[in-house]
C-alpha cells in the first residue's frame, strides 16, 4: 500500500493540525515530497522536522495562494497531489444559534478550497497521477439544527469537489487521454483519534485507479 504515491509531489494545505501531521508523516514515510502549507512558520517548523517543504500562505487570501503557486510554477516544481485541510468547527444553539459570525469563520474552508484548487488546477490536471481530498463531515448527511452552519458550509466543500471531479474526467475526454486525476471527499464524525487512519485512506488513493477513486465519497471511522 502507498506505492503509488512514491515520488509524486503533495500539497496539504493547512497542515499544522494533527491530521497534517499525520498526513505529512505517511506520505514522506511512502516516498514522496510533501509542501505543507499554514499561515505561521513556527507552527510549520514541525512539518520541516518530519520532512516536508513549507510555505507560510493564508489560504483565505486569494493573492497569496496565486503567489505562492507562481512560486512552483517558477520553480518547475510539479504538484501531483491536494489534502486540504481548513476547515473547523462552530455551532450550538439550535438555528437561532447560527450566527453570521460562526458562518464567516466556517466559510474559510470553502474558500480556501476554492482559491487553492483554481490555482493548481493546470497543475493538477498535467500530472500523471493526481489525487485530491477533502474531509467532510457525516453532517452534511444528516444536518442538524444546531450545526446548520457547517452542514451548509461542509455540503458547498462536497459540491465544489464533486465538481471537480466532473473536471478531471472532462478535461480527459476532451484531450482524448486516459484519466489520471481524482477528486475524493472523505467523511468523519469527528477526526480525532483518526488521524492515522486519513493518512492511510489519502495515501492510499494513488493506488487506485483515477477513473474509480474519482468522485467517490470514503467514509472513516464508524461512519465508514
Ligand atoms: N476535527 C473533527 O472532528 C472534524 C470532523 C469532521 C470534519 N473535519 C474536517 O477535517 C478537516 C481537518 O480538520 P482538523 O481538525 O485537522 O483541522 P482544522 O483545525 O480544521 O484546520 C487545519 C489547519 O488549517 C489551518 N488554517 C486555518 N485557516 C487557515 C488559513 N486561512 N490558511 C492556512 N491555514 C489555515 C489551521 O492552522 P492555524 O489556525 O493554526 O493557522 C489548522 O491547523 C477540516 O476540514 C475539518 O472541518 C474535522
Amino acid at each position: 500500500m502507498g506505492d503509488g504515491v512514491r515520488g509524486r509531489t503533495v500539497v496539504i494545505a493547512g497542515a499544522t493540525s494533527a491530521s497534517g501531521h499525520a498526513a505529512a508523516r505517511a506520505l514522506v514515510d511512502a516516498g514522496a515530497t510533501v509542501i505543507a502549507l499554514g499561515r505561521r512558520d513556527d507552527a510549520l517548523a514541525p512539518l520541516r522536522e518530519l520532512g516536508a517543504r513549507t510555505a507560510v500562505c493564508d489560504l483565505a487570501d486569494a493573492g497569496e495562494v496565486s503567489a505562492f503557486a507562481a512560486t512552483l510554477t517558477a520553480g518547475r516544481t510539479r504538484v501531483d497531489g491536494l489534502l486540504h485541510l481548513v476547515g473547523g468547527w462552530r455551532g450550538g444553539g439550535g438555528l437561532p444559534g447560527q450566527s453570521d459570525e460562526d458562518y464567516r469563520a466556517l466559510e474559510v474552508g470553502l474558500a480556501a478550497l476554492r482559491h487553492i484548487t483554481r490555482a493548481l488546477w493546470h497543475e493538477l490536471t498535467s500530472s500523471p497521477a493526481a489525487r485530491t481530498a477533502i474531509v467532510s463531515s457525516t453532517a452534511v448527511a444528516r444536518p442538524l439544527a444546531g450545526g446548520a452552519n457547517y452542514a451548509a458550509v461542509k455540503a458547498a466543500e462536497e459540491a465544489w469537489a464533486r465538481a471537480m471531479a466532473q473536471g478531471f474526467a472532462k478535461d480527459a475526454r476532451d484531450r482524448g487521454v486516459a484519466q489520471t486525476a481524482a477528486s475524493v471527499i472523505f467523511r468523519v464524525r469527528a477526526l480525532e483519534g483518526l488521524e492515522e487512519e486519513l493518512a492511510r485512506a489519502f495515501v492510499g488513493l494513488w493506488d487506485a485507479e483515477a477513473c474509480v477513486a474519482n468522485d467517490t465519497i470514503v467514509g472513516l471511522g464508524a461512519s465508514n
